[in-house]
């Protein structure tokens, strides 16, 4: 149940960034899900940074300085850095309207491919941060009601939601879930497709951070031109452990992004298929809903609506989404009562 009279909290802790909404005040906190450790005299590990200072030092850090990622594909791999960021976020809200040291209440969203066990590691995760009680909210009906979409009428939508780790697609009617899927790929799936492809072709090893950057910059910008064209990529020689730049064709940046697109655009049309007729029309007049930060790269519209011969539309600032519809819960508890999930 939702509890409404204390401080409330929106958290969304996702693959690769992490949400927090502040409710009436509307402040949100979106954060890289990193932290970076130090080891102390002791032996004892202390959290040094956190957030894009944490994801800036990943794969340039000293051997006394680990950098930890909790969650791998929308669920939580390391219990307590996820608590650990969680705790650093919420104290950062700590202003004279908002004093966490006084217990707080959260609504936190969890992906449909959650199992009971990565539900509880949520759950527990909050509470150690120092939540008093923790509500768990469907995070693709979250992201519709974000994306502006009608969710509480009997209209079909259909949303696709591509976050680093997992890519939800679910069609949506009176704010229930008609059909939906769960993949474990996303945008770091398409940054180790980069790394792979450019180690093959070209015998060099590529940090997360430069496939990452690659797709950002590169593939993202050339996905709907196909246009020719090279880029030069620094790394380390595979053999010989030297630095070098490489040329790449701009082909071997955007070949792995399309593999992840295809897989995408397959489970597309399976949820499609799987609606009723009624809902199918809705979808065919709408087309699809696009959220998460994947849908911020430049040309995703043209590659899937080629795909799928079906509108495509990217919500406004997709990466706030999630945002927006913590918000939307935070304010009207009533409405959406209903889009709890119990995590027994
Ligand atoms: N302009 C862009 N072009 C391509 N990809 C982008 C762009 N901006 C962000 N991304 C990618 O979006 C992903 C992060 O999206 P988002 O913040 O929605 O994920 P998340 O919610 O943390 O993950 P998940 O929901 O899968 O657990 C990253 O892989 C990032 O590289
Ligand atoms: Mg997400």
């Amino acid at each position: 149940m939702f509890g409404w009279s204390r401080k409330s909290l929106g958290i969304d802790i996702g693959s690769s960034n992490t949400t927090v909404v502040v409710d009436k005040r509307r402040e949100i906190l979106f954060e890289p899900t990193y932290v970076a450790y130090g080891t102390r005299a002791s032996g004892a590990r202390q959290a040094l940074e956190f957030g894009a200072t944490a994801k800036a030092m990943n794969g340039k850090t000293p051997p006394s300085i680990v950098v930890i990622r909790p969650l791998r594909q929308g669920a939580i791999a390391n219990f307590d850095c996820a608590s650990d960021l969680i705790k650093h976020l919420v104290h950062r809200t700590n202003t004279a309207s908002f004093a966490p040291q006084r217990r707080f209440d959260v609504v936190a969203s969890v992906p449909e491919s959650a199992t009971n066990v990565e539900k509880r590691a949520i759950r527990q995760s909050l509470l150690a941060a120092g939540a008093g009680r923790v509500t768990l909210v469907r995070k693709p009906i979250v992201a519709a009601i974000g994306a502006g979409l009608n969710v509480h009428q009997p209209v079909g939508s259909l949303v696709v939601d591509i976050g680093g780790g997992t890519c939800e697609i679910s069609i949506i009617s009176l704010t229930d879930l008609i059909v939906s899927r769960s993949l474990r790929i996303g945008g770091e799936t398409m940054d180790e497709e980069i790394s792979a492809a450019i180690k093959k072709q070209h015998g060099i090893l590529i940090g997360e951070g430069t496939a990452e950057e690659l797709k950002d910059r590169v593939g993202g910008a050339v996905l709907d031109t196909a246009s020719g064209g090279s880029v030069g990529v620094k790394g380390r020689n595979a053999v010989t452990g030297m630095p070098v730049e490489v040329i790449v064709p701009i082909e071997d940046i955007v070949r792995p992004i399309m593999v992840v697109l295809d897989s995408i655009a397959m489970a597309i049309s399976d949820v499609i298929e799987q609606a009723p007729p009624d809902i199918m029309s809705d979808v065919l007049e709408n087309g699809v809903m696009l959220t998460g930060g994947v849908a911020c790269m430049k040309g995703i519209c043209e590659a899937l609506s080629a795909r799928l011969g079906l509108p495509v539309n990217v919500a406004d600032e997709p990466n706030h989404v999630i945002a927006r519809g913590l918000s939307s819960v935070l304010r009207s508890k009533r409405l959406y009562k209903h889009i709890t999930v119990n995590a027994e």
